[in-house]
């Protein structure tokens, strides 16, 4: 045992595990065999590790995986520590509110359910484990294009408007058929994810799924994707690499529900958005899974927020594990933060009673982070709650 856990000490230091954070924190390796109660769960590091002990090798590296050499991943987590919280005292916290109203929705908390496609290579419970969870624990949450399971079903299990999530393909009749069949659903809001144009290079997955020796042919067969039931997607190609911002006014003139734009980075596009009409934005790197920029998301909100200027809402994703995290982006001008990974790693680990041990612990240490930091709800926690040290080097 001794000698694993200098093994895990010195793998720990190998920047070739660097992204899999749970070696960061020196989870051991057997925690499965200890822990068989999802409450038994301290932090969501020991979830990833869970979920990478319990998941076949390909569909954790599908999970875990960004893109090239993962720097955007490890960026997503570095940027945090240019962010400092400034906390307030005497404040009577006793009773802290975290309940958030992002454009109409109500929410418990500040955290959303981000698009995750293939829910069902984590879990039996698929998507409907992850819906039910978001549905205990007053979350919102954002169905992908991909999803292992159908709108419909989800938006029944989720029993609130949930958002969809769009991959507009090249083909336009797509776009439409699927707009409508999510606002029949009750989905709320569109969100089209803008960053991945033109494909990508998924070498830990890649790598991962080479030490896989099962026969993937016995479970991947026919159309596993719901949401492309019925639709033409001969010679489509998932997203279109023609795509532009006009495509926003497009999608209103056949859609009633609020367009979300998801991927953006940059004050530039920041304003585009709001100037093409977008009711909202996320800021987001797909979990560093799309451009390989090596800018962690957080770094990239303080401009994205300047430029919109409180004109629509901002929602940030990538890299959050901590409620401090959380506070953080709060602080710094997001209305809402979204989680991708860690939930999954729930969903993975223990099904729906994983998926809402995550949202606990977020939860949890989001409150203890505003009852240290004197803040009562999500509208005080203001840019005086934290401190930038300014660039990375
Ligand atoms: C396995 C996996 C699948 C994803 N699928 C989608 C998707 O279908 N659509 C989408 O817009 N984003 C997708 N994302 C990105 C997430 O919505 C989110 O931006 C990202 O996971 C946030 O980073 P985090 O995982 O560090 O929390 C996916 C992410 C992962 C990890």
């Amino acid at each position: 045992m001794t000698h694993r856990r200098q093994f895990l000490k010195y793998l720990a230091a190998s920047p070739l595990l660097a992204n899999f954070s749970a070696f960061a924190q020196e989870v051991e390796e057997t925690l499965g065999e200890r822990l068989t109660d999802p409450g038994e769960v301290i932090n969501v590091f020991e979830m990833e590790a869970l979920a990478r002990e319990k998941l076949p090798p390909a569909h954790f590296g599908y999970l875990a995986t960004g893109v090239d050499s993962d720097e955007t991943i490890r960026a997503n987590r570095a940027g945090f520590s240019r962010f400092q919280i400034k906390p307030r005292r005497l404040v009577d916290v006793s009773d802290v509110d975290t309940s958030i109203d992002l454009l109409g929705i109500e929410a418990g908390s500040p955290i959303i359910l981000c698009p995750v496609g293939s829910q069902g290579a984590y879990h039996a419970e698929a998507e409907l484990g992850s819906a039910r969870a978001a549905a205990a624990k007053g979350h919102h949450m954002i169905l992908s294009t991909q999803s292992s399971t159908s709108v419909e079903a989800v938006a029944e299990a989720r029993g609130a408007p949930i958002w969809h999530q769009l991959y507009a393909t090249n083909r336009w009749e797509n776009t439409v058929q699927m707009l409508q069949r999510a606002e029949a659903a009750g989905c709320a809001a569109v969100c089209l994810t803008i960053d991945l144009p033109g494909g990508r290079n998924t070498e830990t997955q890649a790598r991962m799924t080479r030490s896989d020796t099962r026969d993937c042919t016995v479970c991947h067969t026919g159309q596993l994707k719901p949401m492309f039931d019925g639709l033409d997607m001969r010679g489509a190609s998932l997203n279109n690499p023609a795509m532009t911002w006009e495509v926003i006014g497009r999608m209103k003139e056949v859609t009633d529900m609020k367009v979300i734009i998801k991927g953006v980075e940059v004050a530039f596009d920041a304003a585009m958005a709001v100037q093409s009409g977008a009711d909202g934005i996320v800021v987001s790197n797909h979990g560093g899974r799309a451009t390989e920029t090596g800018r962690g998301t957080i770094e990239c909100l303080p401009e994205v927020v300047a430029a919109v200027n409180g004109r629509i809402p901002i929602v940030i994703d990538g890299g959050f594990r901590r409620g401090a995290d959380v506070f953080k982006a709060l602080a710094l001008g997001a209305a809402a933060v979204g989680i991708g990974r860690p939930y999954c790693f729930g969903l993975g680990a223990f099904g729906q009673a994983g998926v809402e041990r995550v949202l606990d612990l977020l939860n949890r240490e989001l409150l203890i982070a505003m009852r240290g930091s004197g803040t009562v709800d999500i509208e005080s926690i203001g840019p005086d709650y934290v401190h930038d040290l300014g660039q990375r080097a």
